[in-house]
């Protein structure tokens, strides 16, 4: 595997999981869109390979599948397919068999699936490439079989579903409505489709081949109109879709924080995991939790503030402060800089003196000139 910008030391992400009977399966991950909201990060690094805690955003969900005994798993990409593949190989480097498809137009979830039909003769697990939990797959696949479902769907309560599947239920859990994007007045339910499917292999019939087509608005609606056996599991456990900067934060939170188990992230007593490649220079200040990449210098004098992520090869100067904010590697943050609540793309600069807060996003090789600031004006 291609460890550029990643940690050589790799952290392994443990979901809950529980035995279930091995069949052979396979997996499909959806991971051909293209991250467009969190732009500017995602135009060198597709969406499915954003760092969470400097591992590719995918091989946790290639790590959940093969917990569970899939490892067949077939990557379906669009958008910058190359660098996915050079990074994940033929998935030895992960213990299980990768194939890929590319679509060179974006075919829609469904149309994706389809596209992958030869490579799927068995029971098949669909995910979104854009989603982690702590879900038991094992409990879901066990429920597929015992409910005799042709399709069931992972759904998950949400506060707010218009930006989601809004899934409404049976009380025997067979699915009766899947609404897309709901708009406000469209809500009857909290629970909303998670992005994790298990299909029987005679449902691919119902996907138009070579043609844009989505679970979501053409094939869950179908689904229900034939009265095929389509039912939900309730997923209550730790849930995220990681497409938004707010959300991609969110989750580095909820690891640091242990709302998400996360093996490997082994903190010290004062909540900040240092990898034993990282220097931390004596009159740094560390305040947990944290997380400090491989071969990153915190300087003397230095302050990291509760939740700040540095990737590998990350320098901090003397006098920088640096919390709630995520560094990707090879970040240079000059002396006496504040940086707080932002995401910076790989090999960043941020000029001696500057001051970035608020919500700010930079992309790869971005410059700050000394004494920048990405700050909103006070009004006085
Ligand atoms: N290969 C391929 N081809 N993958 C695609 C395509 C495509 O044409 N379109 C989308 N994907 C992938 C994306 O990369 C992503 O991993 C996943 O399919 C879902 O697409 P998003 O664009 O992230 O959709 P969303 O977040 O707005 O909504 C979907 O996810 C929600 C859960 O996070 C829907 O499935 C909702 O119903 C669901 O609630
Ligand atoms: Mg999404």
């Amino acid at each position: 595997m291609d460890t550029e910008g990643y940690a050589a030391t790799v952290l392994c992400y443990h979901p809950r999981q529980s035995e279930t009977r091995t069949h052979t399966m396979n997996a499909v991950i959806l991971a051909g869109g293209k991250g467009t909201r969190l732009r500017p990060l995602t135009l060198n690094t597709p969406k499915p390979i954003v760092p969470i805690l400097n591992r590719p955003f995918l091989s946790l969900q290639i790590e959940l599948l093969k917990k569970t005994g899939i490892d067949n798993v077939v990557l379906s990409l669009s958008y910058q397919p190359r660098r996915i593949e050079a990074l994940f190989g033929d998935g030895s480097a992960l213990g299980v068999k990768i194939h890929y498809t590319m679509e060179p137009e974006p075919l829609g979830t469904a149309g994706a699936v389809k596209n992958a039909e030869s490579l799927l003769k068995a029971r098949t697990v669909v995910f979104n490439g854009d989603v982690l939990s702590d879900l038991d797959l094992g409990a879901v696949l066990r429920f597929h079989e015992e409910s005799n479902s042709k399709c069931t769907i992972v759904l998950t309560p949400v506060e707010n579903p218009t930006a989601y599947g809004l899934v409404e239920t049976e009380s025997d859990g067979r699915v009766k409505r899947f609404l897309e994007k709901p708009s406000y007045d469209e809500i009857t339910c909290d629970t909303i489709n998670a992005g994790v499917y298990v299909l029987e292999p005679e449902l691919l019939d119902y996907i138009p081949e070579g043609k844009n087509y989505s679970f979501e608005r053409g094939f869950f609606p179908t689904l229900l109109r034939d009265k095929v056996p389509f039912y939900a599991y309730v997923h209550r456990g730790y849930w995220i879709d990681i497409g938004t900067p707010e959300k991609y934060l969110k989750v580095h939170r909820d690891i640091l924080s242990g709302a998400l188990p996360f093996e490997g992230f082994t903190p010290n007593a004062g909540g900040t995991y240092v990898d034993p490649k990282a220097t931390v220079e004596s009159g740094a200040r560390i305040q947990g939790p944290g997380y400090i990449g491989e071969g990153t210098t915190v300087k003397a004098g230095a302050t990291l503030e509760p939740y700040a992520v540095l990737g590998t090869n990350c320098r901090i100067e003397e006098g920088a402060i640096v919390g709630n904010s995520v560094l990707w590697s090879g970040v240079r943050v000059g002396a006496e800089a504040r940086v707080r609540s932002a995401l910076i793309g790989r090999n960043a600069h941020i000029g001696h003196h500057s001051i970035v807060d608020g919500g700010v996003v930079l992309g790869d090789k971005s410059v700050l000139t000394d004494y920048s600031r990405i700050t909103p004006l006070d009004d006085a």
